[in-house]
């Protein structure tokens, strides 16, 4: 059986996402009797009987709450999965031995099984069950943080994005349920044709445009409004904010 710790969030994308019974404690919001309402399985009185009775245990905590939430907990050999990004595997060692730890990054479309799950080296005994929810990529544990960036908080940068294009379709007329529908396709869309073109976005942007036309112009436009810098900007300061010390320092990005 799958046990959860902690049922926020990213837990409960990974919990939906895989879609059967669980185990599931929290800290006294009522959210993992929520989830267990909605998928099945059993609300755990302590952390302690969560890793008793499940063979596989997703961490969804903090990662400042490892020391606490480990403490007196027997884990040898169950499979314990982190989706803490910044928790390195030495410390989840430390915080379970005995057990087969493994560091992930997974994102929240993994609830709609189009996730990604970034997957230290290391983890291969969880990629199994964590393919399930959309591509699973396996990275040496020194670009942990850079998956951080460039999945983990990613929906939220794009669906900045959306919301930024949604609005200007309002701003100048469309109503608010076609533009929703029209934008998010074309996002869905797109990204499909990208996969599809092997990442080629040049050659997507060629099709659409014609030269000196409307397009070309609007792609200028973004340009103009630095879109790529604001990009670098934002990789940089989620990076900036991993490498600051947390629970004894993330892996250094080279
Ligand atoms: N959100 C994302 O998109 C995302 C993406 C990748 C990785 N992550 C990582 O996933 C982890 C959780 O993030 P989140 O956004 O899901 O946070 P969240 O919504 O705040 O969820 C944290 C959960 O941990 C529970 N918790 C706290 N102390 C606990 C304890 N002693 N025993 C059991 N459960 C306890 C909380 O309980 P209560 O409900 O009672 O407060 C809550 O359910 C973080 O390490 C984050 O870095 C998140």
């Amino acid at each position: 059986m799958l046990g959860f710790v902690g049922a926020g969030n990213m837990a409960a994308a990974i919990a939906r996402g895989l879609g059967e019974p669980i185990h599931a404690t929290d800290n006294g919001s009522g959210r993992a009797k929520a989830l267990v309402a909605e998928l099945g399985g059993e609300v755990m009185p302590t952390n302690a009987d969560l890793f008793r009775r499940s063979d596989t245990i997703f961490l969804g905590h903090r990662p400042d709450q490892l020391a606490a939430i480990a403490e007196g907990i027997d884990a040898k050999g169950k499979l314990v999965i982190s989706m803490m990004g910044p928790t390195t595997i030495a410390q989840l060692q430390d915080a379970y031995p005995g057990a087969t730890v493994v560091r992930t990054m997974p994102n929240t479309p993994v609830e709609v099984r189009r996730g990604v799950v970034a997957v230290a080296e290391g983890g291969e005994p969880a990629v199994d069950l964590l393919s399930r929810l959309g591509t699973v990529v396996v990275l040496p544990e020194r670009q942990m943080d850079l998956a951080t960036a460039t999945a983990g908080v990613m929906p939220a940068l794009i669906a900045v994005l959306a919301e930024a294009a949604i609005d200007a379709a309002v701003c100048h007329g469309l109503d608010v349920e076609n533009a929703k529908d029209m934008f998010l396709e074309t996002m869905a869309g797109t990204a499909e044709l990208l996969i599809k073109r092997d990442g080629d976005t040049l050659a997507v942007r060629r099709e659409v445009g014609t030269p000196g036309e409307s397009t070309v112009r609007g792609v200028a436009a973004l340009e103009r409004n630095n879109v790529r810098t604001a990009f670098m900007d934002a990789f940089h300061d989620v990076l900036t904010r991993l490498s600051r010390p947390y629970l004894g320092g993330s892996v250094v990005v080279d």
